[in-house]
């Protein structure tokens, strides 16, 4: 489960997976690395990895992936089973709260499987320290029991591929991320990349969508493949309800209106965000702390869920004092830009 699931509630732009689409969404993960769209050079990284380690008949080196929510870490994790022609164990950080739990797990692996660890970050310490040696030298050291008639079990484990995905990799001790051979980061995808993923995804689901219906759905979705489907489905809900044979870019265009999804995919909270810094506080520098006071919003969920968007869109910047709206804001909102903020951002030098 992602961990942003229950402080976004039912936010349509939200990048975390919601429960009810989740089966949904798993038929529409690409199977092969060469249906995974964008992420190209992670991709060709990743393809050599696997032939190598194909070739080699041994299996592949354990492999972190991070990136923000909903840009396909885990479809990753499954593409690699699939391609490596191996078994697939899921489970996440927060599930496994027991050393027990996880040597339960481990001790189920065949050779050559992947266990795929989602959210790592959010191991526990203790349970953490059984996967050093798990990881390193497929070992199982594990500690039975408390006080005098403790005894420790030394067991061989069999040769798997850990795959761990996180949001940040800052959120890794060192000691486990130093043990992952493959680290690989996901980019936000462009807008490109999001048609290609939103034709595919209408094929598969028998949706009828032009190439300006798709560019239009794309450039609104935030850079992430799972709100792409996500408003996929919905914009389908408004293009049947309304008699649309197709999604062209009208049908795209009215329905995200009504959604209030804007045409750079913000949503009321990131407007909130925006709006607040330039009307309340003269475009920043405000502090985090200062700004989730004044939007009602909880401090981490701004840095996690709406800050990367806006930060990574030219929206927002994090400065040293705070958080500041951009020129771009500004024009975004038709806000007059005022000569103190330009010459801040190097527009007036
Ligand atoms: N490169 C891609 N090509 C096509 N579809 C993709 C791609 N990446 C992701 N998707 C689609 O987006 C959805 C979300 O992907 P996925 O669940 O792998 O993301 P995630 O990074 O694991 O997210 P989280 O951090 O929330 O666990 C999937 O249903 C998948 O169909
Ligand atoms: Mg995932």
């Amino acid at each position: 489960m992602d961990f942003e699931e229950n402080i976004t509630g039912r936010r349509l732009v939200s990048a975390a997976g919601v429960a009810d689409e989740l089966g949904a969404d798993v038929d529409l993960r690409p199977r092969k690395l060469k249906d995974y769209i964008g992420q190209e050079q992670l991709k060709r990284s990743l393809s050599v990895f696997i032939r190598a380690a194909r070739n080699r008949g041994e299996p592949l080196d354990h492999t972190l992936f991070h990136g923000f929510p909903g840009l396909g870490k885990t479809t990753l994790a499954y593409i690699i089973a699939n391609e490596m022609g191996a078994g697939i164990k899921v489970t996440s950080g927060p599930v496994i709260e027991r050393p027990g739990d996880l040597a339960a797990i481990l001790t189920s692996l065949q050779g050559g499987d992947v266990l795929f660890i989602d959210e790592i970050h959010r191991l526990n310490h203790v349970v953490e320290e059984i996967l050093y040696p798990a990881m390193e030298d497929y070992q199982l050291d594990l500690v039975i029991g408390q006080g005098p008639g403790a005894r420790s079990v030394k067991m061989d484990l069999p040769r798997f591929t850990l795959v761990g995905a996180t949001t940040r990799t800052g959120l890794l001790t060192p000691p486990l991320r130093d043990r992952f051979g493959v680290i690989l980061r996901l980019d936000f995808y462009s807008a490109e990349e999001l048609v290609a993923i939103i034709k595919r995804s209408a094929r598969l689901m028998d949706i009828a969508i032009d190439e300006e219906g798709a560019l239009e759905l794309g450039r609104r979705s935030r850079g992430t493949p799972r709100i792409a489907n996500r408003l996929l489905r919905r914009v389908r809900d408004f293009s049947e309800v309304g008699g649309h044979p197709k999604i062209n870019k009208q049908v795209a265009d009215e329905a995200l209106n009504i959604l209030a999804v804007d045409r750079y995919g913000l949503d009321e909270m990131d407007r909130r965000i925006l709006l607040t810094l330039i009307d309340k506080f003269q475009g920043g520098p405000i502090g985090i702390d200062n700004l989730a006071t004044v939007v009602c919003e909880e401090k981490n969920t701004l840095e996690d869920v709406y800050e990367p968007f806006l930060i990574q869109s030219g929206f927002l910047v994090r400065t040293p004092r705070g958080r500041m709206a951009t020129v771009a804001a500004y024009e975004h909102f038709g806000r007059t830009v005022h000569p103190g903020l330009a010459r801040q951002q190097g527009l007036f030098e």
